[in-house]
């Protein structure tokens, strides 16, 4: 294994057999907040968004962090201050969002399914727009609205029927899927909304999928909806904002996605091509910003060798790290500290009575009880979805700043988790 080659670089990297996040020594940073524990690097989460804003480089644009990839207040913290505006999903996001510093003003409101309620709170704090999914959402939201005595901006989703090529649970913007107005209907929708004395379009916007790791569906997903911004505005409706959602992928193990700023170059050249380039941009990136700033170290409990296979039981499990037991996605696992010492293939699984709780298998690994691995690729929808099965605490977190080491988050314990429920 060589450092350039572990997704991470160069904020991850081997110094002297020692896997370093930053300047400091992962192995320490273990032995004094324990495990499972999350540890990212803000310089790498810094130097994925600047990649965003190379490619933007003298346009009008704006990224607005997804924070459901990982919606820690400290990740958001890091995001707000370097001037992102966030993509929500849930009033409750609004809260984490304005306790992290950012602003109201500066964030969007994405889902299928926002309550009355929610977009009440929305609205009450000025939030810049909501991406409306549906033709009955458009009229709850004018009469919250108009209740209100406010106007609500929004940019309608439209379904392109593009193929992301991700997986089937990660892919968006196919006609099969919940999210979005299919196409056909884009212009009806907008014209009602047009109509609605609560709501003043200002943006379009699509989001096709997540992981997405080559250009062309952006590309086929660009046209499709410059083509319905020329049929919009020609029966009379300016689009002020055009917004291409998130979806770029990372590398997980050997993933070649195009680069943030190659891939807007070439969007933004069809954008001129097209004569959109002067348009204010949004984009809506989560993964790509935090993925692989993340790892979540773990410790070997127990080595248990099977008949058919070998088992490396570690201590953190599917309710830290959902993803291969939600996706079968795969993530490198990586010691600590290298060795010359020969391999042995392992399942790497966590403590939960499930067999789907596997973390990584058929890996190859010299390990023994009580060494630290590192499951990398972890900063995005590993910790905004971990839960408390088993009655498992979810981890602490760390965010590292050079040689500096936040805690952003506790250990949960299990008074956190009881403290809501009572008996009857
Ligand atoms: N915008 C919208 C409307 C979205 O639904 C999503 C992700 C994003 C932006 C951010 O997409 P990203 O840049 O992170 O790909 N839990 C799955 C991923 C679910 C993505 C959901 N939507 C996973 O672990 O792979």
């Amino acid at each position: 294994m060589t450092s350039s080659s572990l997704p991470g670089a160069p904020f991850l990297a081997y110094r002297e057999q020692h896997l370093f996040i930053e300047e400091l020594n992962l192995q320490a940073l273990a032995k004094t907040h324990g495990t499972p524990l999350f540890v990212y690097s803000k310089a790498a989460m810094l130097h994925a968004l600047a990649a965003y804003q190379r490619g933007f480089a003298g346009r009008k644009a704006k990224v607005h962090y997804a924070m459901k990839a990982n919606s820690s207040l400290g990740v958001l913290q890091v995001f707000a201050q370097a001037g992102c505006g966030f993509d929500i999903v849930s009033a409750g996001e609004l809260a984490r969002v304005l306790a992290a510093g950012g602003r109201a003003s500066d964030v969007i409101f994405s889902g299928v399914g926002k309550t009355r309620s929610e977009m009440q709170t929305a609205l009450q704090a000025g939030i810049s727009c909501f991406n409306v999914e549906s033709e009955p959402e458009l009229d709850v939201l004018s009469e919250v609205a108009v209740a209100m005595g406010k106007v609500a901006p929004v940019s309608i989703r439209v379904n392109p029927n593009v193929d992301p090529k991700t997986h089937p649970y990660i892919s968006t913007g196919l006609k099969g899927n919940k999210f979005g107005i299919a196409h056909e209907r884009t212009l009806q929708a907008y014209q009602h909304a047009a109509s609605l004395p609560g709501l003043k379009v200002v943006g379009i916007d699509c989001h096709i999928g997540s992981q997405i790791t080559t250009s062309e569906p952006y590309i086929d997903a660009l046209d499709k909806v410059l083509d319905l911004v020329e049929q919009i505005e020609a029966a009379g409706i300016p689009i002020h904002h055009l917004d291409f959602g998130g979806g770029l992928g990372i590398d997980y193990n050997g993933d070649t996605p195009p680069a943030a700023d190659t891939l807007w170059k070439k969007l933004l050249a069809r954008l001129d091509e097209r004569g959109f380039g002067d348009r204010q941009l949004m984009i809506e990136p989560g993964r790509s910003l935090v993925g692989n700033a993340g790892v979540c170290l773990s410790e070997v409990q127990f080595i248990k060798p099977g008949e058919q296979k070998n088992f490396c039981i570690i201590d953190a499990a599917m309710n830290d790290l959902p993803r291969p037991a939600m996706y079968e996605a795969f993530h490198q696992i990586v010691p600590l500290t290298l060795t010359d010492a020969s391999s042995q293939v392992y399942d790497v699984v966590g403590p939960v009575c499930e067999s789907g709780d596997w973390i990584g298998r058929d890996r190859a690994l010299n390990v023994q009880s009580g060494d630290t691995l590192a499951v990398l690729s972890a900063g995005a929808y590993c910790m905004s979805m971990a839960s408390n099965y088993n009655t498992r605490g979810r981890p602490a977190e760390v965010l590292v700043d050079g040689a500096k080491a936040h805690v952003i988050r506790q250990r949960e314990t299990v008074a956190d988790q009881m403290r809501s429920e009572s008996l009857f």
